[in-house]
């Protein structure tokens, strides 16, 4: 599928691309604008011939984006629709799944979680906690997070993993008579989820607190909600259609809306919905999420970088790498086509990443001089939301400029030279100057936007939800499903009798029986 563009790059990795920037027109011409929001992706060897061919690989693009918008069951391994695009059609515009419009039920929920975030605001309750997982974590938690200078409500804590540290460290700073819990799961059933649900139920017993309306549930699994003793007005449903990663603009996010409000909420889900009117209307090649997805097939499956990173320039993205981490990995992490066959190509690169300039004092280093080439995606906002520190805000935009033209520019042997020729000379300059070169030529692509507002960050995700989708289409795999999560699950229920010690280990590997082995000596 790549053979084209394998052939381009063979006649271009040579070249450098500061050297394309003799074309006066480059930086526009190789961007694209979306109201207000630059993606840049010119500091890359893509030229106009290698763009023609990767533009023609997403011809079948459109077809399948307006079946996903249509609500038609595009996830065919498990049999339904992809609609987390109707969770922010704020227009109400009929979405229609089986004959059913769903919008009706979308926008009542919507109300419901209003109506709570609002009942919220003027009761005594001081702190909330969400407990989830994956989708059911990482969405909320990173825009709560991002959104920041927005809260207005009560504080939120994200509890996650099944690691009873996380919960008791959580708690420790939680009143127990103004604490409520949000039980975030699609299915009701994770594990980690509801041994921390219950842990959390016994916490308000311990301290005399009657759980009665103390606790809410996001999920499809109603009667899973009603088992745990959650009463219905206090559960928020979803439908099978919205996936785990993609869920934070329903029911999933009412933690965010609860600190943000839910006049912001509705600025974020707009957000997104702008960026869905975007995806569908402009052309492929001024289309941002199109071409953010060809550029990063450009360097994983054809230049065969196998990781990318992610790195916002704004502290408060901290979250936003592991966010992608899921949405990537999770959905294009994956072997077998659509329709069961060898993927032939490699498929989801590794994504990883840290805010800037963190990861400059860090692991830039590798990203500089290491052998491995690292495609960076820079993020960063023109302006930031603390007037007063506008200097620190000037930094932060020099130092992300920085990154991305020391990676392209790079250092020569004699540049090094020349800087080091005062203090050193003979094999010793020599030596001193071969640490200093920077091979260059190291693509990056920078998206860059006003503010990090509500509005702004729906945006951002739902550009990212896109680029994630074309990829999928492109390669022919369904991003929609997670079959690579469940071996290790039915191991866990396996292997849970055997650390409690109920069960004989004689089944299992030499290795685990020694670990386990070694759990059973420490604790005995
Ligand atoms: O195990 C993976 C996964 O199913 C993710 O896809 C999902 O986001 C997460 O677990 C949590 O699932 P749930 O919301 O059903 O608890």
């Amino acid at each position: 599928m790549f053979e084209t563009l394998k052939s381009l790059a063979a006649q271009v990795n040579d070249r450098r691309i500061e050297d394309l920037f003799s074309d006066a027109d480059r930086a526009e011409q190789f961007s694209t604008r979306f109201d207000g929001m630059l993606f840049d992706y010119s500091k890359t060897q893509i030229d106009a011939d290698i763009r023609a061919a990767l533009l023609d690989l997403a011809k079948e693009v459109p077809e399948r984006r307006d079946a996903m918008f249509a609500g038609s069951a595009i996830n065919e391994t498990e049999g339904r629709a992809v609609l987390h695009t109707a969770l922010r059609n704020l227009s109400g515009t009929p979405i229609e799944v089986d004959g059913k419009d769903v919008m009706p039920e979308v926008l009542h929920t919507l109300s419901r979680m209003e109506e709570l975030a609002q009942e919220l605001r003027g009761s005594d309750i001081t702190d909330v906690v969400n407990i989830g997982i994956g989708g059911s974590d990482l969405g909320p938690a990173m825009a709560v997070r991002a959104l920041a200078p927005y809260h207005d409500g009560p504080k939120c804590h994200f509890v996650s993993n099944v690691d009873g540290a996380d919960l008791t460290d959580t708690l420790k700073v939680c009143d127990p008579k103004h604490t409520l819990f949000i039980v975030a799961s699609k299915t009701f059933t994770t594990i980690e989820t509801m041994t921390n649900a219950r842990s959390a139920r016994d916490w308000l017993v311990a301290h005399g607190v009657a759980q009665a309306g103390r606790f809410v549930a996001l999920s499809s699994n109603l009667a899973g909600a009603a088992e745990f003793g959650i009463p219905e007005d206090r559960v928020f449903g979803f439908e099978d259609w919205v996936g785990g990663r993609y869920s934070v603009w329903g029911p999933i996010g009412l933690s965010l809306m609860i600190a943000i409000g839910p006049e912001n909420f509705r600025a974020f889900l707009s957000g997104a919905a702008e960026m869905d009117a975007h995806f569908q209307q402009a052309p492929l090649a001024q289309n941002m999420p199109v071409m953010l997805a060809l550029v990063g097939l450009w360097h994983h499956q054809v230049q065969g970088h196998p990781t990318r990173a992610v790195l916002p320039y704004d502290n408060r993205m901290a979250r936003l790498p592991a966010y992608f981490q899921q949405l990537e990995m999770e959905s294009n992490g994956k072997s077998v086509t659509m329709e069961g066959a060898d993927v032939v190509e490699t498929v989801g690169p590794v994504v990883w990443g840290e805010p800037g300039t963190n990861g400059q004092h860090a692991f830039y280093q590798l990203i500089h001089q290491g052998r491995d080439i690292v495609p960076c995606e820079f993020m960063l906002a023109a302006q930031g939301h603390e007037p007063d520190l506008s200097h620190h805000h000037a930094l932060l935009v020099a130092n992300c400029l920085a990154q991305s033209e020391a990676l392209m520019r790079g250092r020569t042997l004699e540049e090094a030279r020349a800087k080091l020729a005062d203090k050193f000379d003979g094999d010793e300059l020599e030596r001193q100057a071969s640490h200093r070169v920077f091979p260059g030529n190291r693509p990056s692509t920078t998206l860059i936007y006003p503010k990090l507002t509500p509005e702004m960050l729906g945006r951002i995700i739902a550009l990212y939800e896109h680029r994630v989708f074309v990829e999928g289409v492109i390669l022919g795999i369904n991003s929609f499903d997670q079959w690579g999560v469940e071996l290790g699950k039915e191991l866990t229920t396996a292997l849970g009798p055997m650390v409690n010690g109920e069960v004989d280990a004689a089944g299992k590997d030499g290795s685990t029986r020694q670990l386990l082995g070694f759990v059973h000596g420490a604790q005995a």
